[in-house]
């Protein structure tokens, strides 16, 4: 029998789109499969190799309270050594008392997922993959040949951003978190220069001005078990601070094991991204994360990288001052602008960074 042609049976919006591309062009995301009533995900989603580390149930990634860093200099001094020792060997860890009230964030995260869950047009409007595009939404990024279970918001603040771009729903939320996590990232900077024995300010006078805020929504999946909300990989950006919902599923890997990281009410989830392994020429490095899918959801997220601006002439590279003849470099000098290009054209499983290792 002919198959049927499309006048006598068009395409049901419920039916699962075979091919990247014919899903890419729905523009209506994960969320928008969900909708269609979807029981079973598409076989584009399907993880086909899944990260298999076993799982440490006694670990916990670090948690450092902000709350005494003015106290006294005892105080100030033990931060900065729970900070060095989260960096040097998690490379993840959390932050509570950071200075930004608990209702500030819930906020946050409401205004996403009323985004997320508002009209469909408005999204279909903003979905791109054209980084030219300072805000935009998009789902799957296919990094590890199979499709994620997320969609996500990009508002990329290099330069400059006209915020009526920002979606309405939350455009007031996302530019007062934005405005208030600078100034954790500020602390962070701080902190994170002491501990590498560097001058206090050495991070923040090298202008560190390019704020990407990547505001993701990992519906509820039919099928967790099969995919992934966000594949295994590090972070390209200097540090990261997520904020995350109670849902849980993020996990990064220590010492070879998966550790949770488990949602704590008004903490802040700091990564040591791959621009500071460099810098720090690896006395701190990059932990490997990823983000399962689950059948409860949404999950909501929201993660600000920060990283130097990418049209600086100034060659990137290890701090001078941390490497010596007994410490030389581990990596080449670069320009942040090449490091981003590579990123975007380098082989699946390996990172940008590691194109520049000596
Ligand atoms: C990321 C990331 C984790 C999360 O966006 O790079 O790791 O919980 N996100 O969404
Ligand atoms: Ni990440």
């Amino acid at each position: 029998m002919a198959p049927p042609t499309n006048d006598r049976c068009p395409i049901q919006a419920n039916s699962l789109p075979k091919s990247f591309e014919e899903f890419d062009e729905r523009k209506t995301g994960v969320k928008g499969l969900i909708d269609s009533g979807i029981s079973k995900i598409p076989e584009l989603f399907v993880h086909h190799r899944k990260v298999s580390l076993e799982a440490a149930p006694g670990l916990q990634v670090p948690i450092i309270d902000l709350e005494s860093i003015d106290k006294d200099e005892a105080s100030y001094k033990r931060i900065v050594q729970e900070v060095h020792q989260a960096s040097v060997s998690w490379g993840v860890f959390q932050v509570v008392n950071h200075g930004i009230l608990k209702d500030e964030l819930d906020n946050v995260i409401k205004k996403i997922k009323e985004f997320n869950e508002g009209n469909q047009e408005v999204k279909k409007k903003l979905y791109s993959r054209d980084r030219s595009n300072k805000v935009r939404f998009l789902s799957n990024l296919l990094q590890s040949g199979a499709a994620i279970w997320r969609d996500t918001l990009v508002c990329s603040f290099e330069g400059s951003l006209d915020p009526t771009e920002i979606p309405v729903e939350c455009r007031e939320a996302i530019m007062k978190y934005k405005e208030r996590i600078s100034r954790v990232v500020d602390i962070l900077y701080e902190l994170l220069s002491v501990a590498l024995g560097l001058p206090p300010d050495c991070m923040k006078s090298m202008d560190y001005a390019n704020t990407q805020i990547f505001s993701h929504y990992y519906p509820a999946c039919p099928q967790p078990e099969l995919t992934m909300g966000l594949h295994m990989h590090t972070d390209i950006s200097f540090i990261t601070v997520l904020l995350q919902d109670d849902i849980g599923g993020l996990q990064a890997v220590h010492d070879g094991y998966l550790v949770d990281v488990t949602p704590i009410p008004g903490a802040l989830v700091v990564n040591i991204g791959d621009l500071l392994q460099c810098y720090s020429n690896e006395k701190f490095k990059s932990a490997e994360h990823h983000v399962l899918a689950s059948k409860r959801g949404p999950r909501i997220s929201v993660a600000t990288f920060v990283a130097p601006v990418s049209d600086l002439e100034k060659p990137f590279g290890p701090s001078k001052l941390l490497v010596s003849d007994e410490n030389p470099p581990l990596y080449k000098e670069f320009l942040i602008s090449d490091y981003n290009k590579t990123h975007h054209s380098k082989k699946p499983n390996t990172t940008a960074l590691s194109y520049y290792k000596i």
